[in-house]
């Protein structure tokens, strides 16, 4: 029964989750885009509504079925994340940033199909910098709003994994950072995932090991 019907520890709060991966328009056939599934986002706000949040979820082209319990706001490309993200957030008690936003989008939209030159031997992309969205949120004032970060990061070496954690929460005014490696076999489509949160004074409030969903749970239980 606890399973079923878990503390309403969020009970009037309002939660803001944003999951999944932009994609970047080339042309109307083409984009740049990431191998985020959006599976850590979803289950952590449908541990939220379990929790008894009003949960707003910002799905950037989720491979993953929405979670039922939320009003859920699709969005594709780092701006539309971004305008989505920024109304949403004013006034909520709980902002978690589990998307992977795009650093970069084209420099230009191409309205017709790129065509290939004829016989070129490589074709040149210039790209721009896209808006750092939880930095923004981080710079504003924000009162009342706990802020969730989440890095996702390549390196290999624990301690080096924790620094560039603390940097980043640092850096965008989090007040927590989930730190998770990814990589070529780690991290996106699976079910299951390895984390540690680190805490508004750079120290680990929890480390968190097993399905998306037990690790939703892991994050909310600290942020509570
Ligand atoms: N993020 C964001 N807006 C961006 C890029 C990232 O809000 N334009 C957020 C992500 O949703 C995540 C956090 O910032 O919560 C960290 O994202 P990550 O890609 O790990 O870090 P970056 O700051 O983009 O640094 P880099 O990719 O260079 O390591
Ligand atoms: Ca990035």
């Amino acid at each position: 029964v606890a399973a079923l019907q878990p503390e309403q520890d969020l009970a009037g709060r309002r939660v803001v989750v944003t999951a999944g991966g932009t994609r970047e328009p080339l042309d109307p056939v083409r984009f740049l885009g990431n191998r985020s599934s959006g599976k850590q986002g979803a289950a952590i706000a449908e541990a939220a509504a379990l929790r008894g949040a009003e949960v707003t979820l910002i799905a950037a082209n989720l491979e993953t079925d929405a979670p039922s319990g939320c009003r859920v706001v699709p969005v594709s490309t780092a701006a539309e994340l971004r305008d989505a993200t920024l109304a949403e957030a004013a006034g909520a008690d709980l902002v978690v940033m589990a998307a992977a936003v795009a650093d970069y989008r084209p420099a230009a939209v191409s309205e017709q199909k790129i065509k290939k030159g004829a016989g070129d031997a490589g074709l040149s992309l210039e790209l721009v910098r896209n808006p750092d969205i939880l930095a923004e949120l981080g710079r504003a004032p924000h009162e009342g709003t706990v802020l969730v970060g989440f890095a996702a990061e390549t390196e290999a070496d624990d301690d080096r994994l924790l620094e560039l954690g603390r940097e980043k929460r640092r850096a965008k005014g989090a007040d927590f950072l989930v730190v998770n490696r990814v990589g070529w076999h780690e991290g996106f489509a699976s079910d299951e995932n390895l984390v540690i949160v680190i805490g508004p004074d750079d120290g680990i409030v929890t480390r968190a090991h097993g399905t998306k969903v037990s690790v939703a749970h892991r994050i909310l239980d600290v942020v509570v």
